[in-house]
């Protein structure tokens, strides 16, 4: 909250920074800088400095933060009829066969095996946590198609809130699409919950796709595609997590 009212505006003090990206406390941040092992656009990074981390590299020991080495992050498209799972004690094809073996990777959340579109993979422990965990909420948009024509009653419904069984839907942005096609984004990640929102309302879901999580999109990458998060999409996920979490608190 300091930085907000900071006349630095927009630049974030490197220790923050290194904390936000899972470098570990500030203080163990801290001595990170203070022994040397940290630089800003590849210039050793000094105590007190400040970054913009949309516009800076930030690097420890030679590797971007954001940045774990030996962790891969994949992006998947992927198509219905594919258990978002490591392995399916039923032996139906599973996310993890359509990425690379090695090293082994696990997806971030789940896709119901009905539901299309962009999954993350990675064998980061510590952002799948960050990702998924209920007291984070990175936004996650996804396109319906459903039954009928949604009129103004339910699409303020699904904005405010729906009663579900298992509680009341925080607010999520609905816009119309077509006449039965809905974009909606909501942050929790509750079973099915696009699926019991819109039948709540009236309009099952025929067609469901994940077009974005946070601030990675891929409108190119085919159906059962994947291909490596940019350092960049890395980093950019990172904060996301980082800032869904300060505003749950
Ligand atoms: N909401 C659903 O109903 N299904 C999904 O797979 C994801 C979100």
């Amino acid at each position: 909250m300091p930085e907000a009212s900071d006349p630095d505006q927009g630049r974030i003090r490197l220790q923050k920074v290194l904390a936000q990206a899972g470098m570990g406390s500030r203080r163990a941040c801290e001595e990170l800088i203070a022994d040397g092992r940290v630089t800003i656009d590849g210039e050793e990074a000094m105590l007190g400095d400040r970054v913009d981390p949309e516009v800076s590299v930030v690097e420890v020991d030679g590797v971007p933060i954001g940045i774990r080495p030996g962790s891969v992050y994949y992006l998947l498209n992927k198509p219905t009829g594919v258990v978002t799972t490591a392995d399916d004690p039923q032996g139906r094809p599973v996310v993890v066969d359509l990425v690379p073996e090695t090293p082994r990777v696990f997806p971030v959340g789940r896709l119901d095996l009905d539901t299309e579109g962009l999954l993350l993979l990675t064998n980061d422990g510590d952002l799948t946590h960050r990702l998924t965990h209920p007291s984070f909420g990175v936004e996650k948009e996804y396109l319906a198609e459903v039954e009928g024509t949604p009129g103004r009653g339910a699409l303020r419904r699904l904005r405010e809130g729906v009663e579900l069984d298992d509680g009341l839907t925080a607010p999520a942005t609905v816009g119309t699409v077509g006449p039965s096609v809905l974009r909606i984004v909501i942050h929790e990640g509750r079973n099915r919950q696009v699926r019991r929102m819109c039948e709540a309302v009236g309009h099952p879901v025929r067609r469901l796709v994940r077009t974005r999580i946070g601030p990675v999109t891929d409108h190119l990458l085919a159906p059962g595609a994947w291909r490596e998060l940019t350092q960049a999409e890395v980093r950019a996920l990172e904060r996301a997590a980082a800032e869904s979490a300060t505003d749950e608190g």
